[in-house]
């Protein structure tokens, strides 16, 4: 630590005391290359339906997304996550409509694909969740939930969403050896440039729920995660799970949930030097929401979260407030 001189010669407050001189000694900034915006999809038409748990966060039908996703370009946003909804008769137990080729949220690559070429990113997730009657994000057989025979359906799903037109993978499913097998089954059938998010470090939290209430598996799921994601006592092994992915291929990582995980976002940055994405949930932005309205705290709180991100070392934020943000930047 070097400190030069002390009190009274030495006042910290002079650097921080007109708006310049802060602009000008600022060590962490907020741009909109920094945002990536989760869109949730639905089947139907001419529909736009609120997500009752995320004031302001619709499901878009798909007839709908391209202004959506045309409002992210135009904004400078570089990439948006697509998170379908599923219908109830399309889910059973081995989540086969994973493999739909036609299924919603491969249409929806495909869509945005054709419309916009390559001027935005579009990530997917690679997990069983939004198929499963379970609400799991593998195969379940008497409460297990299957590591190996899931990771079979996890590479078949890759190979798909990539073929539709996805460019970033983020395999959210927290199955061991996953990203090793995906890598290698991507390279071998000519997808050696889809890049891989992984969701290394993922906890088993309770700020997931308006998530699961947006893509309708909150009513399905079967007990809880916490056989394949992360417990949140844990940070040690959040660095063993990020260099297990980054071995295997990993181009980027996630942290998830976002803001009572900043020293794991940090750890892990100092740690591996790698892209990290933080990702602000659906219940932290559900709080945050509801506080606003309730006028407990007033908006410049979101920046002040995302900031905190950039500070602790992510490079990018999956974040639902990305529109209303990059419209303030
Ligand atoms: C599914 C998935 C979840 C989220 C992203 N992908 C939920 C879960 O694991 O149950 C949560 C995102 C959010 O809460 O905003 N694998």
């Amino acid at each position: 630590m070097i400190i030069t001189g002390k009190y009274p010669q030495l006042r910290l407050r002079r650097n921080r005391q007109s708006k310049w001189s802060r602009r000008l000694i600022s060590e962490n900034n907020l741009s909109v290359d920094d945002l990536i915006l989760p869109i949730f999809i639905v089947e139907g038409k001419n529909k736009k339906i609120p997500v009752k748990s995320m004031p302001g966060i619709f499901r878009y039908t798909l007839d709908k997304l391209n202004s959506v996703v045309k409002t992210a370009i135009d904004l400078g946003i570089p990439m948006i996550a697509l998170f379908p909804y599923t219908q109830k008769k399309l889910k059973d137990s081995l989540g086969t409509e994973s493999l739909n080729p036609n299924n919603l949220v491969c249409r929806a690559c495909k869509q945005v694909k054709k419309k916009f070429k390559n001027k935005i990113g579009i990530m997917c997730d690679v997990a069983l969740d939004p198929y499963t009657t379970h609400g799991h994000d593998g195969i379940y057989a008497n409460g297990n939930i299957l590591n190996d025979e899931t990771i079979k359906i996890l590479v078949e799903q890759s190979l798909l969403q990539a073929s539709a037109g996805c460019d970033v993978l983020a395999p959210s499913d927290m199955m061991d050896g996953r990203i090793g097998v995906i890598r290698k089954a991507l390279d071998k059938n000519g997808f050696k440039n889809v890049q891989l998010l992984s969701y290394a470090v993922k906890y088993a939290s309770n700020f997931y729920g308006p998530f699961r209430d947006a893509v309708g598996t909150k009513n399905l799921l079967k007990g809880d995660k916490k056989s394949y994601q992360m417990d949140f006592r844990n940070s040690n092994e959040a660095i063993r799970e990020v260099a297990l992915d980054i071995k295997e291929g990993a181009d980027m990582v996630i942290v998830k949930p976002g803001l009572p995980y900043l020293d794991i976002i940090e750890k892990v940055k100092n740690k591996f030097k790698i892209p990290v994405v933080a990702y602000q949930v659906s219940g932290e932005y559900s709080m945050i929401t509801s506080s606003i309205q309730r006028k407990i705290i007033n908006k410049d709180a979101i920046l002040e979260t995302l900031l905190s991100f950039k500070r602790s070392g992510a490079n990018a934020i999956i974040t639902y407030f990305a529109i209303q943000v990059a419209k303030e930047l």
